[in-house]
């Protein structure tokens, strides 16, 4: 099988490897460029262990070849801390909310988390809800990783965290 360079820029770095066509961004990411971060969890695009940023918008990475995503801006988590390893807002959130137990939802879940804050800052509980509703968690029954989120906003917001009553 003849193989074709494929370049992106991964967490702000140009990046680059030469694969077969049919390779799937998630292995592109975790095979060839060893950013493990990304989970397999179906590769039936069910889960959202995957799920990475693609210029703006959420992608379930194993949905998508590596070759459909050449020259495009890609984000993971290993991309979500500062570059002295400060914690984002979300994971702190995620840290501090208990927002994950076997955690290998979270790293889908929090880049999930990163484009819903994006595109809106102030989520009601339901649109939390909604917008990480393509992300599967077999652990937490997600009333805390809905938590995470609202800390992470408030955060980001400068207004202090105050938790819901269940
Ligand atoms: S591995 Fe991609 S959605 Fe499950
Ligand atoms: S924390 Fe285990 S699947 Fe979500």
């Amino acid at each position: 099988m003849s193989l074709t360079n494929v370049s992106m820029t991964v967490n702000g770095k140009t990046m680059s490897a030469a694969v077969e066509p049919r390779t799937l961004l998630i292995h592109f990411l975790r095979e060839n460029l060893g950013l493990t971060g990304s989970h397999i969890g179906c590769d039936t695009s069910h889960c959202g262990a995957c799920t990475v940023d693609v210029d703006g918008r959420s992608v379930k990475s194993c949905t998508m070849f590596a070759i459909q995503a050449a020259g495009a801006d890609v984000l993971t988590i290993e991309g979500m801390a500062g570059a002295d390893g400060k914690l984002s807002a979300l994971q702190e959130g995620f840290r501090e909310m208990h927002g994950l137990q076997c955690g290998f939802c979270t790293p889908g879940m929090i880049v999930r988390a990163y484009r819903l804050l994006q595109e809106n800052k102030n989520p009601s509980e339901e649109q939390i809800r909604y917008g990480i509703s393509g992300n599967l968690c077999r652990c937490t029954g997600y009333q805390n990783i809905v938590k995470a989120i609202q800390f992470a906003a408030a955060k980001l917001n400068g207004v202090p965290f105050q938790e819901a009553a269940e």
